[in-house]
């Protein structure tokens, strides 16, 4: 039976009253159940995060892993941020929705990169970037089987560029999961931040009904 592919766009309005500043972003989603199609509830807590920091963000060179529809990206870019968003190189369609959320929302800028969690390869080895200063993602880390192959992933782009932070959300869906375990493992020194110091302690972020009653954690881990 032929599937139908129902797209939808879904908006976010990042806003600060206290200096009259708002930002309207656009996120085209397909409405399947394919991961990385549609927005998930991660998403708005980091680009709330970002937009919140949007100062210090805006002249950093970020790199998302498991971009999606890229949200968290999208906004780094609109406040300044030389932007690399990346998702996995096994499934085309997946950097085709970064794509898309770029063209959605005129960024023309950023970089596509089809990139792998835990594979050396010589996509990895020749990115076609300088330098990269934060490395973010959102709700990559939902599958156990993946966790060090991110982390791996991660070493990696600190190790090659120099990156000073990685600032990841994290969906708690299982309370036998425990990702400061996986960061000391890793010899990671990481922190979480409370989301009420960056005004992301609601369930409906941007007016866009995320994260509802889901979980999620912001951690930031640090290098120096
Ligand atoms: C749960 S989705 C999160 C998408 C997006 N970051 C968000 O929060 O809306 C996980 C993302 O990781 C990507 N992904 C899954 N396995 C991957 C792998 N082995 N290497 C790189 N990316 C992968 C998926 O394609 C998807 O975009």
């Amino acid at each position: 039976m032929e599937q139908t592919t129902v797209v939808a766009n879904r908006q976010f309005i990042f806003t600060d009253q206290s200096l009259d500043e708002k930002l309207e972003i656009t996120i085209p989603e397909i409405l399947d159940s394919s991961y990385g199609m549609f927005t998930w509830p991660c998403a708005p807590v980091l680009a709330q995060y970002l937009w919140y920091h949007r100062k210090w963000i805006s002249d950093k060179t970020v790199f998302e892993l498991g971009s999606g529809t890229a949200l968290p990206g999208i906004v780094a870019a609109k406040c300044g941020a030389n932007v690399h968003l990346s998702d996995t190189a096994k499934l085309s369609k997946c950097l085709q929705t970064s794509k898309k959320s770029c063209e959605a929302n005129d960024v023309k800028d950023i970089k596509l990169h089809g990139l792998t969690w835990g594979q050396i390869n010589e996509t990895m080895i020749k990115l076609d970037i300088d330098k990269i200063d934060v490395i973010i993602s959102s709700d990559c880390f939902y599958d156990t089987k993946d966790f060090d192959d991110i982390i791996f992933t991660v070493a990696f782009l600190i190790e090659k560029y120099k990156a000073t932070e990685f600032v990841f959300t994290y969906q708690e869906r299982s309370s036998s999961r425990c990702i400061e375990h996986l960061l000391d493992r890793w010899n990671f020194t990481g922190v979480q931040v409370p989301l009420s110091t960056f005004d992301a302690d609601k369930a409906s972020i941007a007016g866009s009904g995320l994260p509802g009653n889901h979980t999620v954690h912001l951690f930031k881990v640090t290098t120096s």
